[in-house]
């Protein structure tokens, strides 16, 4: 069993644990369910001050994002290409760091309690799998240092993911 729940609250320290952490959580023979609601459980212990962690998957075939693994209230299930924050970050292929979703366009509202948020797009050789949400009930609670941190755990699991 890998060692976990011990961050401290320091971000220096706390981020790369995660990464390193999320790589030595992943079970390759296990569906990417299994994998994906630990990986969303270490982020949020990871990630003070959230509501909301967790995943969308991308399906092709509806041309929409699906609910995946997540912590936190249940949610809405599907969000389509273009639409709220998430169908953003498809559509533009680049993270959304949202200080207030209020001012957000068409943002969707699966928590009342949400008052900030970043998404980051989950993308293979140009193929979006996905995308990783995170919600705060803070204004302006995400800065470069989180985005950072979400994009290099992004990354590693495009390396993980089944092909
Ligand atoms: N706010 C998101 C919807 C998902 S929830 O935050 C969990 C959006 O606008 O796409």
């Amino acid at each position: 069993m890998v060692e976990h729940g011990t961050f401290t609250g320091n971000r220096d320290t706390d981020y790369p644990m995660a990464v390193r952490q999320a790589a030595l959580l992943w079970e390759a023979d296990l569906p990417l369910g299994s994998n994906l609601a630990n990986i969303s459980a270490l982020l949020a212990q990871c990630l003070p001050r959230t509501n909301w962690v967790g995943f969308y998957l991308w399906d092709e075939g509806r041309r929409q994002l699906l609910l995946g693994p997540f912590q936190g209230l249940p949610a809405c299930t599907r969000i389509g290409f273009g639409a709220g924050v998430c169908g953003t970050a498809v559509k533009e292929r680049r993270t959304q760091r949202v200080a207030d979703v209020h001012l957000f366009p068409g943002h969707i509202a699966c928590d009342s309690a949400s008052e900030s948020e970043i998404v980051v797009p989950i993308i293979r050789q140009g193929v979006v799998l996905g995308v990783l949400d995170v919600d705060s009930p803070e204004k302006s609670r995400f800065d470069e240092t989180d985005q950072r941190f979400l994009e290099e755990t992004a990354a590693a699991l495009v390396a993980l993911w089944p092909a």
